[in-house]
């Protein structure tokens, strides 16, 4: 790892490595700076900020702050980069796609240095940085490539007199603003769709997590995306985040994060100038396992549905409901589950799970822990930090959990598993939709009149049969109910990067 990052980091960053800590780790100080119009700025204001490791509370090194100024500059280069006459907007549709496909390709070279970035700076496993995370970022780019010269509008009938078209036209300057669970594929997975249909971007990364997003401008450069296509201004969410939902020359904002953060974005949003706006927030996804199940396929992937990247998913499954019948058996393999995963050191390759984000997400982890203990349900194992080092939770798993219960309705983020029991279909339908979430929904079941039914009655985005998380470039991801606005991905995320224009013309010859 060490001698690949050396290798392909070209002097990106001023970049010192050390080998040390007390587990071997890679330690690494960089200095990432605000990206605009193909060039590396100094903040405005002077101010930097510390971006940490998770799993050793080291400080990795310290990062430019960008604030309202910084935007505003960020704004003027993107705006400049859409001018009609630009080389951005002349540029011919298939070159367009080129360029995403040769980001894919750096990115492919570089999918070490991109993982080990990943993993120093978020503390997810690295085998999961570089198999999960940048392979989605790979395909999702190469997915928005083919796209790029597939644009197409309609003619529509009308009357004789008249030929009417429209025509799919870029938005224009698109904000974006991602979370720190999957910084580089949350990024992704906002610009290939809005470079495939021609927009400029400004984009800023998680405070916690702004090294990948900051390396990638280094890529964007070098694949040869003209000045101001593509800017990046790392910051904090009340400074650098609300100067672009506020901002009046953004014509779009593309948001993942809270659903606290959506709603202050839309309500921005709608404050300026009702830019666009594309949210995909939390969840409290029920996973529903019925008796005729295959056992062993649901517990697996309940376990990895909760579990995987540390609980920190808005799709994780935090409420599972388990037919009456199986349910002791279901949750005594669940706790065996939980009690073999491997937690420790995310550059070991046999680590399952690492450290959580942040000191604000561990202490809340906690306390809702703390709350399914005080409001009676049976704590089957974990339930407590793995003293003496940092941001670790044992995975837990609690039986016997209410739907009243904070653990069953409140968006958790972390490695808790509660599991619920339910006795009829009816029942279960009407449980797993009584929240103000809607993101997604698993079902397990080996009768197929089950599996549509509950397809079809369960309000959210997606419902995965007998499979978890299996998400697909080419197929749309989001939100019903307070999940969000708009989706991610497929063909359907072209709609959320394009305005639809009519063009009206009336011929001058009559028609007798
Ligand atoms: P957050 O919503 O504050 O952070 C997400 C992004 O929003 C970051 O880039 C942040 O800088 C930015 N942001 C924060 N305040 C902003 C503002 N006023 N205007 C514009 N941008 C702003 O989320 P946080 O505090 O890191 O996590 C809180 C909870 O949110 C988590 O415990 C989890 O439940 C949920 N969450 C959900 C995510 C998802 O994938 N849907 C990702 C991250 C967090
Ligand atoms: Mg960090």
């Amino acid at each position: 790892i060490l001698s690949s990052a050396l290798d392909t980091l070209h002097g990106r960053f001023l970049l010192v490595l050390l080998l040390g800590g007390p587990r071997g780790l890679l330690l690494c100080a960089l200095d990432g700076r605000i990206f605009i119009n193909n060039e590396w700025h100094e903040s405005i204001s002077g101010k930097t900020f510390p971006t940490y490791n998770p799993s050793t509370l080291e400080k990795i090194c310290d990062v430019q702050e960008g604030d309202k100024p910084d935007v505003d500059k960020a704004v003027e280069a993107a705006r400049a980069a859409f001018q009609r006459g630009s080389p951005w907007r002349q540029m011919d549709v298939l070159s367009r796609g080129r360029l995403l496909h040769k980001l894919a390709d750096l990115i492919e070279r570089d999918r070490v240095t991109l993982a080990t970035l990943e993993t120093m700076d978020t503390g997810k496993p690295f085998l999961q940085a570089y198999f999960i995370d940048l392979e989605g970022c790979i395909k999702t780019l190469r997915y928005y490539a083919g796209w790029a010269d597939k644009i197409q509008g309609r003619t529509i009938p009308v009357d004789e007199n008249f030929v009417c078209f429209t025509r799919h036209e870029p938005m224009g300057v698109c904000g974006a603003i991602t979370p720190w669970n999957f910084p580089l594929l949350m990024l992704v997975w906002k610009m290939a769709p809005a470079l495939c249909c021609g927009n400029t971007l400004v984009i800023k990364p998680a405070e916690q997590t702004p090294l990948t997003s900051l390396y990638m401008g280094s890529l964007i450069k070098e694949v040869g995306f003209p000045p101001g296509v593509v800017n990046i201004v790392p910051g904090y969410g009340p400074t650098a985040g609300a100067a672009i939902s506020t901002h009046h020359n953004i014509d779009k904002i593309a948001f993942t994060g809270s659903t606290k953060v959506g709603k202050l974005i839309k309500e921005a949003a709608s404050k300026s100038n009702l830019k666009r706006v594309t949210l995909e927030l939390g969840g409290k996804n029920p996973c529903i396992v019925c008796a005729d199940a295959d056992l062993d396929l649901a517990v697996e992937c309940a376990h990895q549905g909760v579990f995987f990247n540390q609980g920190q998913c808005c799709t994780a499954a935090s409420r599972v409901f388990v037919e009456e019948q199986i349910y002791p058996e279901f949750v005594k393999r669940s706790v065996e589950y939980a009690k073999k995963r491997l937690v420790g050191d995310p550059f070991d390759a046999r680590t399952e799970q690492g450290p959580q984000i942040d000191q604000k997400q561990f202490d809340k982890i906690l306390e809702l822990i703390e709350s399914g203990k005080k409001e009676g349900a049976k704590l089957e194992c974990g339930g407590l930090a793995i003293e003496d080092r940092g941001l670790f939770i044992k995975p837990t798993v609690f039986s016997e959990v209410t739907d009243n219960m904070r653990i069953a309705k409140e968006e958790i983020f972390g490695p808790v598993q509660p599991i619920m029991k339910f006795k009829s279909i009816d029942e279960v339908i009407k449980r797993a939709n009584s929240t103000e979430y809607g993101l997604t929904a698993a079902v397990f079941t080996k009768n197929l009149d089950r599996a549509l039914t509950l397809a079809s009655a369960l309000q959210s985005g997606t419902v995965w049969i007998n499979c978890y998380n299996a998400l697909y470039a080419q197929a749309p991801f989001g939100g019903f109910k307070m999940s969000g606005n708009g989706r991610e991905l497929g063909e359907y995320a072209l709609a959320e990067y394009t305005e639809v224009k009519t063009v009206t013309i009336k011929l001058s010859q009559k028609n007798h």
